[in-house]
C-alpha cells in the first residue's frame, strides 16, 4: 500500500521571498504543467506575504500553495499570527505545522503542534506534520523513542482522510547540507510507518517526507525506499531550476 502513494514534493521557503521572487513560482507552475514532475504532486509554501499572489498564480494547475504555520483558533486577538481559515481563503490548500524552527524558535509543545494540525483539518487544509530528533538525541541513541513520542503527541484526533503527511526532518540535517545517510532515514521511515499503523486506522494512507539538505543530487537515492513517499525541501526549493530537478527526480517519468 504505502509504496503506492503519489509522492509529495514540497518546498519550504521559511522567511525567503519577496515579490520579485514569484517569477520562480510561476517557473515552477509551467514546468509542472508541462509534465516535469508527472508521479507527483507539487507544493510550495511560500511566506505569507507572498502566498494570496502565489496561488492566484497556480490557480487551476497542480502546482499547490500552502503557508508554513497556522494559529490553533480561527480567529481573534492573537496578534501577528494567521489561522487555517485565513490560509485557506488567500488559496492554500496545505499548511506546515510543528517544523523545528518553529518548536524551537517559538517554544511550540507537542500539544500546541496537535490543535494547530486539527485547526488546519478543520477549516479544510492539508497538513505537513513535522517530527524529528537533534543531534543530541541521536547521539544518545533515543531518536527513535524522540520521534515516536512527538509522532503520538502532535496527532490530532481528528480524522484526516488523506489530509495528513508526516514530514521526518532531523533537526541536525536541516539547512546544514548534512543529509542524513539514507539507511538511517530509510529505517526512521520504516519504524514510522509502524507506528502510525499501530496509532491509526488510516495509517497506511499517510504519506512520509523525508527532509533536510534534500537536494537534485541526494533526492532519488533517499527517495528509492517504498516508505519514503516525498520530501519536504528548504534551501533547495528557492530557485525553480533547483526544486524542479528535485521534483523530476522524484515525479520524472
Ligand atoms: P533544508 O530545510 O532543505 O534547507 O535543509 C528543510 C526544512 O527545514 O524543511
Amino acid at each position: 500500500m504505502a509504496n503506492r502513494l503519489t509522492p509529495l514534493v514540497a518546498g519550504n521557503w521559511k522567511m525567503n521571498g519577496l515579490r520579485a521572487d514569484l517569477g520562480e513560482i510561476a517557473a515552477i507552475r509551467d514546468a509542472v504543467a508541462a509534465g516535469r514532475a508527472a508521479r507527483a504532486e507539487i507544493l510550495v509554501c511560500p511566506p505569507a506575504t507572498l502566498l494570496a499572489e502565489a496561488a492566484q498564480l497556480c490557480a487551476g494547475t497542480p502546482v499547490a500553495i500552502g503557508g508554513q504555520d497556522c494559529h490553533p483558533e480561527a480567529y481573534g486577538a492573537h496578534t501577528g499570527d494567521i489561522s487555517a481559515e485565513m490560509l485557506k481563503d488567500a488559496g492554500a490548500s496545505y499548511v506546515i505545522v510543528g517544523h523545528s524552527e518553529r518548536r524551537i524558535d517559538h517554544g511550540e509543545s507537542d500539544a500546541r503542534v496537535a490543535a494547530k494540525a486539527a485547526a488546519a483539518l478543520r477549516a479544510g487544509l492539508k497538513v505537513i506534520l513535522c517530527v524529528g530528533e537533534t543531534e543530541a538525541e541521536r547521539a544518545a541513541g533515543h531518536a527513535e523513542a524522540r520521534v515516536a513520542a512527538q509522532l503520538e503527541k502532535s496527532l490530532p484526533k481528528e480524522r484526516w482522510a488523506g489530509r495528513l503527511a508526516i514530514a521526518y526532518e532531523p533537526v541536525w540535517a536541516i539547512g546544514t547540507g548534512v543529509t542524513a545517510m539514507p539507511r538511517d532515514v530509510v529505517a526512521m521511515h520504516g519504524f514510522l510507518r509502524q507506528r502510525l499503523a499501530a496509532l491509526l486506522r488510516e495509517g497506511e494512507t499517510v504519506r512520509l517526507l523525508y527532509g533536510g539538505s534534500v537536494k537534485p543530487g541526494n533526492a532519488a537515492e533517499l527517495l528509492r525506499s517504498p516508505d519514503i513517499n516525498g520530501a519536504l525541501v528548504g534551501g533547495a526549493s528557492l530557485k525553480a531550476a533547483e526544486f524542479l530537478a528535485i521534483a523530476a527526480a522524484i515525479g520524472g517519468q
